[in-house]
């Protein structure tokens, strides 16, 4: 920790100074998770947060769709990211152009988009969800069929949990697709008893091996809740730590892969963020409106 203690202080100080607030996603690293931010959560909860801040300045400790998430949000507010590389295999795989050609062959049928989206993808969109709220979203459109953009394997999972038909795009997560279902046969081998938890983000077959599969809260949440001996987060190495924390009772099992974007995002940076008030995240206002609504559509839900 002393390595970390000149940056932390001066965060601390900065956020005082220009009114802002730290909003880091779970898979943050613990000094940033646990010393400067000021909200912590899933993309669903950053989301709800981000409306309500009142401070001047967001710090978005994240990925880019995230910050984008929190300027379409609360748009009077000056949105930093800490280094504008942050992207995410999902929001890379799907453009506008691709939902307006799957909107001619499939017409009628409800667009239906991961929060993991540029702006621009979500403005062709008519509601988004996220992995925590996934099927909700999806049932509330009262549809016998939706496409559900873009990540395949949620979208399979979802599908199994649910009667409307799902039409599915090719999009992955780097991070998750990693996973193999011999990978959790491997660690119940080794690690009797073990409770293992893993991200929708990853493949049905691996869903499948897995006693819980939810949102990066939901993994938090059915932790504090069920206290398991031993537990294994299959998802970003940072969930493990972070929640590790609140929970010395339990036994965390710590195969997991990195997100190389959620790992670009550093106290270092946040505190440039700050004090050079970078990078603002700007949204064209006509995609703005029309993405805004995507994501006020999901949060009604
Ligand atoms: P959550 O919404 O579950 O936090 O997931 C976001 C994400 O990027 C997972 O890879
Ligand atoms: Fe994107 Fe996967 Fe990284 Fe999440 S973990 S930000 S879905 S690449």
């Amino acid at each position: 920790w002393p390595v970390f203690s000149d940056d932390i202080d001066a965060i601390l100080r900065l956020k005082r100074e220009r009114n802002a607030v730290i909003l880091a996603h779970n898979y943050q690293t613990p000094e940033i998770f646990h010393c400067v931010a000021d909200i912590v959560g899933d993309s669903l909860a950053l989301a709800r947060k981000a409306m309500e801040v009142e401070a001047d300045v967001i710090v978005l400790a994240g990925v880019h769709f995230m910050a984008e998430t929190a300027k379409l949000l609360n748009p009077s507010k000056t949105v930093l990211i800490p280094d504008m590389g942050a992207g995410c295999s999902l929001a890379d795989s799907i453009t506008p152009e691709d939902i307006r050609l799957l909107r001619q062959r499939y017409p009628g049928v409800p667009v239906v988009t991961y929060v993991n989206t540029s702006a621009a993808v979500k403005a062709e969109s008519d509601i988004c969800c996220t992995s925590g709220n996934a099927k909700a979203v999806v049932e509330s459109l009262g549809v016998p069929r939706v496409l559900m953009l873009p990540d395949e394997y949620l979208a399979q999972n979802i599908a199994a949990q649910t009667d409307v038909e799902i039409i599915a795009w090719k999009g992955h997560c780097e991070v998750h697709e990693r996973f193999t279902p011999e990978d959790i046969r491997e660690m119940r081998a080794a690690h009797p008893g073990v409770t293992v938890l893993a991200h929708p983000e990853c493949p049905p077959e691996v869903v499948a091996e897995a006693d819980f599969a939810g949102s990066t809260a939901a993994m938090s949440d059915y932790v504090g809740r069920e206290k398991p001996a031993r537990v294994v987060l299959v998802t970003e190495c940072s969930m493990s730590d972070n929640v590790a924390v609140d929970h010395p009772d339990v036994e965390f099992i710590r195969p997991c892969n990195l997100c190389p974007h959620m790992k670009l995002i550093t106290l270092g940076n946040i505190r440039s963020a700050l004090e050079r008030n970078q990078h603002a995240v700007t949204i064209d206002p006509a995609v703005a409106e029309r993405a805004r609504l995507a994501v006020e559509r999901m949060l009604a839900v």
